[in-house]
């Protein structure tokens, strides 16, 4: 049986990707961020996900304003990256993982809750940001990474409750996949940041920290935070941090927080970052015996024919 063993949010800063594309990491502006995703690149290689889900928006490189779907999952192969700004980054192609993301989509609608299913879709910042600051700059990404993109760039967004309810299903789903996979949930966006208008460069660092204690902690309080609460109190593009609910939502009610880190300002942006354990299963990999993991993917065979 496949099971969620983590979580982990990250901001997804596109200037974080430029200093990284542009060898600046060693700047002391710089490394005062990147230091604080070491020990989470430790923590993830020790861990070695089978799979990862990341949950990250979409800043207009993958879906135009012709066509913003709330929630779109990658059933593809691959996903190619692409971006805005600097344009597409040179970072590894990511790997989907069809069998796993066609089965969470069947399982989650058949749940009610609908998805988009996406089969050709490229990848920005949103989420190439995060997987270098938890894995690095490999030439391969070490997972293969399902993508769930969330619409927060064009009212109305989803709710938290939402988000947390989506988190609540995709671990259904992924539970009930007969595979022995170890998957690791990724949030991505935030923390308070604004980047047009009179408040552009907004930080608010206290309703950042207190976010980040509720998440880790109650986050059911987090689901009934309403859209104007993110956006007078974290900025406009604040409203990311909704998708760290989806992450939760996978999770425990009771997790161990494992390792966290904050830091202002990242461009004009507040850095936060949070690993969250399940306690219930240990993140050690249990020895699987040959003939189950055969009978496995046998059944997974049968159900994808
Ligand atoms: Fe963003």
């Amino acid at each position: 049986m496949a099971r969620i063993i983590a979580g982990v949010t990250s901001s997804h800063v596109p200037a974080i990707g430029a200093a990284i594309d542009n060898h600046r990491t060693e700047e002391p502006y710089w490394k005062r961020v990147f230091s604080g995703f070491e020990k989470s690149k430790e923590w993830m290689a020790k861990v070695k996900p089978d799979v990862c889900i990341a949950v990250y928006n979409d800043h207009a490189s993958a879906f135009s304003v012709e066509i913003v779907p709330t929630f779109a999952l990658g059933c593809a192969a691959e996903f190619p990256p692409a971006d805005e700004g600097w344009g597409p980054r040179p970072v590894p192609v990511v790997k989907g993982h069809p069998q796993l993301a066609a089965h969470i989509a069947q399982s989650v609608i058949l749940d009610e809750f609908d998805l988009t299913v996406v089969n050709k879709m490229e990848v920005d910042h949103g989420l190439t940001v995060p997987m270098n600051l938890l894995f690095g700059s490999p030439k391969e990404w070490p997972c293969p990474v399902i993508p769930l993109a969330v619409n927060v760039v064009l009212y109305p967004p989803p709710t938290g409750h939402r988000c947390f309810m989506l988190g609540r299903a995709i671990r259904k789903a992924v539970e009930s996949y007969p595979e022995d996979l170890r998957v690791v949930m990724m949030g991505t966006g935030g923390m308070s940041h604004q980047i047009s208008g009179p408040r552009a460069g907004l930080i608010n660092s206290k309703f950042d920290k207190a976010f980040l204690d509720n998440l880790s902690k109650d986050p059911k309080k987090l689901m009934r935070m309403p859209h104007i609460d993110y956006m007078r109190e974290a900025g406009a593009e604040g409203i990311e941090m909704v998708m760290w609910l989806v992450m939760r939502g996978a999770l425990d009610d009771k997790v161990d927080e494992v390792y966290r880190f904050y830091t202002v300002p990242a461009s004009n942006t507040a850095v936060g970052h949070i690993i969250l354990a399940n306690r219930a299963k240990s993140a050690k990999r249990k020895p699987v015996a040959k003939h189950k993991r055969a009978a496995a993917r046998a059944k997974v065979d049968r159900i994808r024919s």
